[in-house]
């Protein structure tokens, strides 16, 4: 049979990263950037990985291969993926990863890849990365839809996401910046900070939901503006949190300045990682911090294309 290929989107949050953990909703989007997978039919299921990787990533890449490869079988496939998304740097990568090794499973397995039964593949590959993921990550990366996703209450399961449909195109600046931190720490510290001061901090993550209730109200009513406001005020809050840097927030200014109707980080934060920029006409801002030497591109997340 000939080879297969399969795709799982990278992902923005555009309101209530972190928030999400605690069972408020986030708005999120996926990128057209993603991860490819490409299989071919071998004696064992296997996957094969780029020897640029390190031994950590890809010890842990493989468990996480091996146990979705179980849930279907073990179809005799061998794997190898291609990333055209930034690894690690809060775009939802191993959701993507996850995602695409799914769909592939499944296809080799002769199951039909829905968003739904690759959503619940990838979730079981997302444990072996993140712990205790909110979920958010690979279902907005199955669903290729701009979702408010909210985790399911009191429990591990994976949460629910509702499609919020945009009569206007929705289009984005991703910019990175700093030195990205690992998004388990970044989770982990701000849980420390709010076991420790929980009404503060429950107060900030209500605030933060709310944001992304309201922002999906605004881009079904096309109000981009209303939309960029509340991802500046979510900016607001991430660096109340603690979850900002000097790197971000000037990537932050910068993307103002390019004339963003609203900017903030996106993915866990910490030290450094992606900064998303929403706006009318993303080519301009994009072509002068590529000339800056800003690793940069754009996408639009929801909303009609031009053909
Ligand atoms: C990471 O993309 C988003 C976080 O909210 C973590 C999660 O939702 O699991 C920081």
């Amino acid at each position: 049979s000939p080879p297969l290929s399969t795709f799982g989107a990278g992902k923005v949050i555009l309101l209530g990263e972190h928030s999400v953990v605690y069972g408020h909703p986030a708005l999120a989007g996926p990128l057209s950037q993603g991860v490819k997978a490409r299989g071919v039919p071998a004696r064992k299921c296997q996957l094969t990985l780029p020897a640029t990787m390190s031994r950590a990533q890809r010890a842990q890449l493989t468990g996480a291969f091996l146990r979705a490869a179980k849930l279907v079988g073990e179809p005799p496939v061998k794997v190898s993926l291609d990333p055209e998304l930034p690894l690690s740097a809060g775009l939802g990568s191993s959701a993507a990863v996850s995602v695409a090794c799914a769909r592939m499973l499944l296809c080799a397995a002769g199951r039909e890849p829905t968003p739904k039964e690759a959503g619940r593949l990838a979730w079981e590959m997302e444990q072996e990365f993140h712990g205790t993921p909110s979920g958010v990550d690979h279902t907005t990366s199955a669903h290729e839809q701009l979702l408010l996703y909210r985790r399911a209450p009191g429990s591990s399961d994976v949460g629910r996401g509702k499609v919020v449909d945009s009569p206007r195109p929705l289009r984005v600046v991703v910019a990175l910046a700093g030195e990205r931190s690992p998004t388990k720490k970044t989770v982990g510290a701000l849980r420390e900070r709010q076991a420790r001061w929980p009404e503060r901090y429950q107060r900030l993550f209500a605030q933060m939901g709310k944001l992304a209730s309201e922002g999906a109200r605004a881009v079904e009513a096309g109000d981009l503006e209303g939309l960029g406001d509340a991802m500046n005020v979510n900016q607001g809050l991430l660096a109340a949190l603690g979850l900002s840097s000097p790197a971000l927030e000037e990537m932050v200014y910068r993307l103002r300045g390019l004339g963003a109707l609203g900017a903030k980080l996106t993915g866990a934060g910490g030290d450094g990682g992606a900064v998303v920029g929403l706006f009318l006409e993303p080519e301009p801002a994009v072509d002068q911090l590529t000339r800056l030497g800003v690793r940069c591109f754009s996408s639009q997340l929801a909303g009609p294309r031009a053909t």
